[in-house]
């Protein structure tokens, strides 16, 4: 796989990491910079922030990018095989976007997010079809305009996010999409739970898992991306897997948030190596309370 300098994510996402890109690049293994692992695997892909980042210096045989999220997957399926007519599609979106009124720019949002929660039962996440190109696309455009960036689904797993208020967004990069595209069109991409994915992964390959967080404090927001949340029985057979993997000799760095005194660190992380980063995260349900908190970063090299 080639290099790619200037590539980045394509969408924003709760959790993404490519401000902390900085910080985590530091305890990655020296091995992957020294060529010597060749499969890549990212099972909670979310914006693939640390992917981009990385394919920027690095090259891999082989990478694995899965997420339980269909319509987050489907979207990089789209910019996999047809990303023409996925910028045509944007593009369309756009100019009947910014011809509106404010008022308008917010019916506008709410009809799209309405046409797209109905036409969910249309598709078939299982079989890649032109269907898939307009939904992407409108996913993007949901993304870009929804408040904060965030994908959140209801149990009935309709998205949910309000009006950004965003008049002007940039949807996105003509050249960063195309450079997403190529370098896309030699990975594997998939709807998956983490277990099918790290149930398979063979010894010369690392892992990066970025789970949902554990809420730090009862306010803490809980990250909601999938309708059906990421729970205490999760984190048990997530850890479970990470034994498993670590047995087998593949090398792996988790994220996951901190609080002092949880007993779960001592309990599953205390056999790797615990480092500790800050970064700025929503602390609570108060919206703009933001605040540099501790997350911590395991490694089992
Ligand atoms: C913290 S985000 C990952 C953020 C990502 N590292 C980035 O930079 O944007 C966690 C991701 O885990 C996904 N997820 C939640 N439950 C999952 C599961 N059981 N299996 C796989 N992915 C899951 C969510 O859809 C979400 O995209």
């Amino acid at each position: 796989m080639t290099q790619y300098p200037s590539i980045k994510p394509f969408l924003k996402w709760a959790g993404g990491k490519d401000k902390l890109f900085n910080q985590l690049e530091i305890f990655l293994p020296p091995e992957i910079k020294k060529g010597e692992i060749t499969n890549y695997y990212e099972p909670f892909l979310g914006s693939g922030a640390v992917f981009f980042n990385l394919i920027k210096q690095q090259t891999f045989e082989k990478v694995v990018l899965s997420d339980i999220n269909e319509e987050l997957i489907l979207v990089y399926t789209v910019i996999q095989n047809d990303v023409e007519e996925l910028i045509q599609i944007l593009d369309q979106l756009k100019s009947r976007y910014l011809q509106l009124s404010e008022s308008d720019k917010e019916k506008f949002y709410y009809d799209l997010r309405t046409a797209y929660n109905y036409m969910r039962f249309n598709i078939n996440y299982k079989k890649y079809s032109n269907a898939w190109i307009p939904r992407a696309a409108q996913m993007i455009f949901l993304n870009k305009t929804c408040y904060n960036g965030l994908y959140r689904q209801n149990l009935r797993g309709d998205f949910n996010v309000p009006f950004g208020k965003n008049f002007s967004p940039p949807l996105y990069e003509y050249d960063n999409m195309l450079l997403i595209s190529s370098i896309l069109k030699k990975t594997n991409i998939l709807i998956s739970d983490f277990e099918d994915i790290l149930d398979q992964v063979p010894q010369d390959s690392f892992v990066y898992l970025d789970p949902p967080y554990r809420p730090i404090s009862k306010t803490a927001r809980f990250n909601d991306y999938y309708k059906l949340g990421f729970n205490e029985k999760d984190n048990d057979r997530l850890m479970h897997l990470l034994k498993i993997l670590n047995q087998n000799g593949v090398k792996f760095m988790l994220n996951n948030s901190f609080k002092v005194n949880d007993e779960y660190v001592q309990k599953y992380y205390s056999q790797y190596n615990i480092a500790f980063i800050k970064a700025n995260r929503m602390m609570s349900s108060i919206p703009n309370k933001r605040n540099k908190v501790s997350e911590i970063v395991i490694t089992n090299y």
